[in-house]
C-alpha cells in the first residue's frame, strides 16, 4: 500500500515537501496525473529513495508550477524484486489557473551549437517553430564558420514556416576568433532582421547592434553581448544606453529580451559572495531592467538543464520581470546531480512562451522524446488568488 502526503508551500506552485510512504520498495517515480493515470507525454518531475523504514522525502524547490490539467499524483514504486506498485492520489488542493485568453505563444531556443549533425537542431527549429515566431538567445552554432551558418541557413528554411519571423542575438561561440568575413553572425542577424520586415513587422536597428521588432503587443529585445575570441561582453557602445530610452519609449504588454548570458544577481548557480558575473556590464543591465517593468529576461550560456532543483526561471513580483535561463538545445548538465535521474533530464529542451498582459507560462519541452519537462513548467499569473478551489 504506498501513501504520499504533500505540503504545498504556495498557492498554485509545485514547490513542498511529498513524502512517499512504500514499505519494501527501493524507490519512487512521481508524475503530475489525472484520476487515469499519468499525464500523457509529461516526464516524471521526481525519482525518490526509499529507505529501510518504508519511507522517501523529496522537497520540491525553485518555483515550478502544477500542469493545468492535472488533478492528481501517480506514483510508481520499485521494489529490490523489480516488482512495481502504482497508486494514482488526488492533490491536496486545487488553484485552478484562468486560461491564457489571447495569448501569444514564441518558440524560444538557446545554445544549439550546429557543427555537422543537424537532427537535434532541426526538431528543436520546428517545434519551436509552431507558435507565432521563434527567439534564440545565441550560440546557434559551435565555432561560428561560414560553413556552420550556412548550415543553420539551410535548417531555418527548412524546419521553419516562410510565414514564421525568427529573432537571434550572438553568443560567444558565433563569434569566432577569426576576422568577420561578412557570412558570419552579423549577416544572419541581418537576414532575420530583413525577413521580419518582410513578414510585416516594425524593426527598430540600433547601430549599436542591439535591435526591436514589434510583433503584435509585444516588444522583443536584442543585445549583442558577444565579443570575438568567445568573451562575453557588450562590443560595441551605445546598446545599455539604447535599452533604457527603448524601454522609456515603448509601451507593450511585455519586454521580451534576449541576452546570451544570464545576470549574476537572477542565477541560482552563482551565489556564493565571489562568484564572477558572466558579463560586463552586468550591473548597469540589471540598474536598467529594474527601473522598469513587465520585461521577460531571456538567457541561455549556462546549459543548465531544466530538472536542476533550484530552478531556471525567477520571478522580480513587484516589477513583473522574469529571469528565464533557458537550457540549451544539446545536452544539459545537472547541478548538483541527484541520487536519482534519469537521463532524459539531460538531453536538452526548449520553451514554450506563452504570453499574455501580466501573464506568463514557460513550457519545457525535450526535442528528442517530444515530451514536456515536468520541472521546466512555470506559470506566472500576475495578481495572485491564494483560496483554492
Ligand atoms: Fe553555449
Amino acid at each position: 500500500m504506498i501513501r504520499l502526503q504533500v505540503q504545498w508551500e504556495r498557492p498554485g506552485g509545485a514547490d513542498g515537501l511529498y513524502t512517499v510512504h512504500a514499505a519494501g520498495s527501493l524507490m519512487a517515480g512521481l508524475w503530475w496525473a489525472d484520476d487515469a493515470g499519468p499525464l500523457a507525454d509529461w516526464t516524471a518531475f521526481a525519482f525518490v529513495p526509499i529507505d529501510p523504514a518504508g519511507r522517501g522525502v523529496f522537497r520540491f524547490t525553485g518555483g515550478r508550477a502544477v500542469p493545468r490539467e492535472a488533478t492528481h499524483i501517480f506514483i510508481r514504486a520499485v521494489t529490490p524484486d523489480m516488482a512495481a506498485e502504482e497508486a494514482v492520489v488526488p492533490l491536496p488542493d486545487r488553484w485552478p489557473a484562468p486560461p491564457m485568453e489571447g495569448a501569444v505563444r514564441l518558440g524560444f531556443v538557446t545554445d544549439l551549437h550546429l557543427s555537422g549533425k543537424p537532427w537535434q537542431v532541426g526538431r528543436a527549429l520546428a517545434m519551436a517553430g509552431t507558435g507565432g515566431g521563434v527567439l534564440c538567445a545565441g550560440d546557434m552554432v559551435n565555432d561560428g564558420t561560414p560553413e556552420q551558418f550556412a548550415l543553420l541557413r539551410r535548417l531555418i528554411e527548412d524546419r521553419l514556416r516562410p510565414e514564421t519571423p525568427m529573432l537571434a542575438v550572438a553568443g560567444n561561440h558565433d563569434l569566432p576568433l577569426l576576422p568577420d568575413t561578412g557570412d558570419g553572425y552579423y549577416a544572419l542577424q541581418e537576414r532575420l532582421l530583413d525577413r521580419a520586415e518582410r513578414l510585416g513587422l516594425a524593426v527598430e536597428w540600433d547601430p549599436s547592434g542591439a535591435w526591436a521588432v514589434r510583433l503584435g503587443d509585444m516588444d522583443i529585445i536584442g543585445l549583442n553581448a558577444a565579443q570575438p575570441g568567445r568573451r562575453l561582453a557588450f562590443q560595441r557602445q551605445g546598446q545599455l544606453p539604447w535599452l533604457d530610452r527603448h524601454l522609456t519609449d515603448t509601451a507593450a504588454a511585455w519586454h521580451v529580451v534576449l541576452c546570451h548570458g544570464p545576470l549574476l544577481a537572477h542565477n541560482p548557480q552563482r551565489r556564493r559572495p565571489n562568484d564572477m558575473p558572466y558579463f560586463s556590464r552586468d550591473g548597469q543591465l540589471q540598474d536598467i531592467l529594474e527601473a522598469h517593468r513587465n520585461i521577460l529576461f531571456l538567457s541561455g550560456h549556462t546549459h543548465i538543464s531544466m530538472n536542476c532543483p533550484a530552478g531556471c526561471v525567477e520571478v522580480d513580483r513587484g516589477r513583473n520581470i522574469l529571469y528565464v535561463n533557458g537550457g540549451s538545445v544539446r545536452t544539459t548538465t545537472l547541478k548538483p546531480e541527484e541520487t536519482l535521474q534519469p537521463k532524459e533530464w539531460t538531453e536538452g529542451n526548449i520553451l514554450w512562451l506563452d504570453l499574455a498582459p501580466g501573464r506568463a507560462e514557460i513550457t519545457a519541452v525535450s526535442p528528442a522524446s517530444g515530451k514536456r519537462i515536468a520541472r521546466g513548467y512555470y506559470r506566472f499569473d500576475g495578481e495572485e488568488d491564494d483560496k483554492p478551489e
